[in-house]
């Protein structure tokens, strides 16, 4: 693997070489932090900018705690804090930060524009999320798989709910990548776009992967290793569609039905953050409107020993650390 000097936008721009070296390098890294070997040489007087047009909090302290470790300085410009898009445009800023830092990560809209970014800036870029993709989560869900089930070859991969936004496009792309066993289970409105179904059908076929879409649970979720799940309407999107996405996607909750299908030892995995329990604003004011108590999974699920979902938020801070420590630094 030599992503030296590479962006890291999208999933579909890597082989599966790349994306499983990217998950070994990620779970030596914490071995290391854990072992409390330094790891301050690795990134030594490097500058990385942070920016947000989105808020974060696992993202933003991954590459924030991965640069520290690592010897890196960081600046973090927040969602009102800088020029983007409103007075200058993306090409004029990748210009501009590129002369300054060694590496920029970006988190926001339209995948184009962390694409414009990285056309322009002259150092790597790192996709933090877009609304297409959401690359980075992917190294460290593969990581989290491999590190419970030992291989990530043969796993059958159930994801429910909005199947055609950031979390879902990515994890179809990266199960077809390493020859895993990918199900979209969901309303058919949410599957992914059918030009990406398309591109996975045809990555699967070298791969040995295998790609569904079904809206049957009991068939969707048969024998799965891991189910997956995230929010039902993302960053970015308006208020206005929660009505009718709970109403769509309410059958797709990931609950204790959903698990009586899979495999005994079946995983539970989500990006974070989910709404499981009344202890969030918007989960109170869902709940006042529309009467429930958890959305796209059930506390009981949550919290249950199926849950690996933060080892998984663990994991973004390693596997952060080893997107940038492969693409900047000189990896021994
Ligand atoms: N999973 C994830 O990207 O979380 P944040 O939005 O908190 O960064
Ligand atoms: N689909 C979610 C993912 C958050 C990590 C969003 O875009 O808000």
């Amino acid at each position: 693997m030599d992503l030296k000097g590479k962006h890291f936008l999208k999933m579909l721009d890597f082989t599966p070489e790349e994306i499983n070296g990217l998950v070994d390098l990620s779970l030596r890294l914490k071995d290391e932090k854990k072992s409390g070997k330094s790891q301050a040489a690795y990134l030594a007087g490097k500058n990385i900018a942070l920016i947000f047009e989105k808020t974060s909090t696992r993202t933003r302290c991954s590459f924030e705690v991965a640069a520290h470790d690592m010897g890196a300085h960081v600046t973090y410009l927040d969602p009102s804090g800088s020029q983007i898009g409103k007075k200058e445009s993306i090409a004029d800023t990748a210009r501009v930060l590129g002369r300054m830092y060694d590496g920029i990560e970006y988190r926001g809209f339209e995948q184009e524009k962390v694409e414009a970014l990285a056309k322009f800036a002259g150092v790597p870029v790192w996709n933090g999320l877009t609304n297409e993709s959401h690359p980075t989560q992917m190294i460290a869900d593969m990581m989290t798989i491999k590190e419970h089930f030992g291989k990530l070859k043969g796993i059958k991969f159930v994801y429910m709910g909005d199947a055609r936004y950031n979390m879902g496009n990515s994890l179809m792309v990266t199960c077809a990548k390493l020859g895993m066993d990918f199900v979209a289970c969901t309303n058919e409105k949410y599957f992914p776009e059918k030009w990406l179904v398309e591109k996975c059908e045809e990555i699967a076929k070298e791969t040995g992967a295998t790609i569904t879409l079904t809206s049957d649970v009991a068939a969707g979720c048969k024998d799965a290793d891991v189910i997956y799940t995230d929010v039902w309407v993302s960053m970015g999107e308006p208020d206005a569609v929660w009505e009718e996405r709970i109403k769509e996607l309410s059958p797709y909750q990931v609950n204790a039905e959903a698990f009586s299908y899979a495999k005994p030892n079946a995983k539970f995995m989500h990006c974070l953050p989910a709404f499981h329990d009344l202890n969030t604003t918007i989960g109170l004011q869902i709940h006042d409107k529309f009467g429930i108590d958890c959305m796209e999974v059930t506390d009981e699920i949550f919290e249950s020993e199926r849950s690996i979902v933060f080892d998984e938020a663990e994991n973004r801070m390693h596997s952060i650390k080893a997107v940038m420590y492969a693409t900047l630094g000189d990896v021994r």
